[in-house]
């Protein structure tokens, strides 16, 4: 098929609900992938931060491809060697006490399987949720998302959903009832803009819940794995969730979502509770253990702090030198710069220039690239961003 035909099949047969980037992927490798006309293009988009060990990571494939021979397959109500596997490597980097897992496909099908095991486990019906957070488009996960954008055109939401402000533990202490079950929180608020919270914030959140014998469940769906330079967010701030929800980079880029608990939370759900057709299918299992092993073997989270300090100092640098930006801000590899003005021009010109860069909002650029990205890689965006914010400021000075 040409290019031509390509858009055209997609345009005319896929819902439209995503604005289209003028780039058509065909391969990856690491942190760079190749357009239909083999121009090389850094990602820092990384299908939204789904591919922390880069395109197509050679032990990710191999897996998939044993996998594929042997077995694709196995509904959740058969043992598998692939799901054990997998699943004793999960509970052997999730925070102490997280011990059984529910397996599924997305991140917004953790957070459902979330907000029903609180349901079921505490016997309430309520769930404290914030200001500007993002939890999924699904019916359960959109009534805890934010934005009136997503929510208002699917009115009725469930019920029992209340959004506090972020980052202030009086708000959300006031708005506990006794009908409240859990609060739910992202340690990072991504969508928003990578935002981090004060640094006592989860401490606090975890000191309320314990008072008021209410569960905490914490959103890593963005920035598990390693994302942040630790494997788990929560792990900077020595908070231990009660149910902790996992997707997007879990499987080396293969769909599955993860909703892990403590043996007694988990065993509220009893049979038939809670299921999927697809969760914890041998191939999705298979990727996620080499996923695991090569977060683990190469230092990920380690090389994810290091190089997220040294790319934030490059970022700092230009927000020195250009007023038109106005903070840099992040941990680990889960970086946004803010500008202080609307982005799209700015986005536009890099992707001319071969680097991929993705939004949060309006103004702020986020950057969660492949924890593989070298230093040069990350120079190379830095360029790019000089030049293209450079001629955005010329420009606009001059009118
Ligand atoms: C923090 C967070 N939670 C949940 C989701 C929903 O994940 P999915 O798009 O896989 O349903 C996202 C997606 O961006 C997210 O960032």
């Amino acid at each position: 098929m040409n290019e031509k035909e390509i858009i055209d099949i997609e345009q005319k047969y896929m819902a439209n609900v995503y604005a289209k980037k003028s780039l058509m992927l065909v391969r990856g490798k690491g942190a760079l992938v190749w357009d239909i006309n083999d121009q090389e293009y850094i990602d820092c988009m990384a299908g939204y931060g789904v591919c922390i060990v880069g395109h197509c990571h050679p032990q990710v494939v191999k897996a998939i491809q044993k996998q594929a021979e042997l077995l694709i397959s196995a509904h959740g109500s058969i043992y598998n060697e692939a799901r054990s596997r997998f699943l004793k490597k999960l509970i052997s980097i999730t925070p102490k006490g997280l011990n059984q897992a529910f397996l599924s496909n997305s991140g917004a099908e953790s957070i459902e399987c979330a907000i029903k095991l609180a349901r079921k486990y505490t016997g309430k019906t309520d769930i404290i949720a914030f200001v500007g957070g993002y939890h999924g488009k699904t019916m359960g996960a959109l009534s805890a998302t934010w934005k009136k954008k997503y929510r208002e055109p699917f009115l009725p939401l469930v019920p029992g959903f209340i959004h506090v402000p972020f980052g202030k533990s009086n708000g959300v202490k006031n708005a506990i009832t006794e009908k409240t079950a859990a609060i739910l929180v992202e340690p990072i608020q991504g969508e928003r803009g990578i935002i981090l919270p004060p640094p006592n914030f989860l401490k606090e959140l975890r000191e309320i819940c314990d008072s008021a014998d209410i569960l905490l469940i914490i959103d890593e769906v963005q920035s598990g794995f390693g994302r942040t330079g630790k494997f788990f967010a929560c792990d900077h701030f020595s908070v231990v969730p009660d149910i902790m929800c996992l997707a997007k980079s879990v499987a080396g880029g293969v769909p599955m979502g993860v909703t892990v608990s403590t043996q007694d939370i988990m065993s509220a759900f009893t049979l038939g509770n809670h299921s999927n057709t697809f969760g914890g299918n041998p191939l999705a299992c298979a990727a996620a253990s080499a996923a695991i092993d090569v977060l683990i073997e190469e230092r990920l989270p380690e090389r994810a702090a290091s190089l997220g300090r040294y790319f934030m100092d490059r970022l700092e640098e230009l927000r020195e030198k250009y007023r038109l930006i106005r903070e840099v801000r992040g941990l680990g590899l889960m970086i946004g710069m803010q500008l202080r003005f609307d982005i799209l021009n700015i986005l536009q010109n890099s992707l001319k220039r071969n680097v991929l860069l993705l939004d949060a909002g309006r103004t702020v650029i986020r950057f969660l690239p492949p924890l593989v990205i070298t230093k040069e890689q990350l120079d190379r965006v830095v360029n790019v961003l000089d030049n293209v914010i450079g001629e955005e400021e010329s420009e606009r000075l001059r009118s």
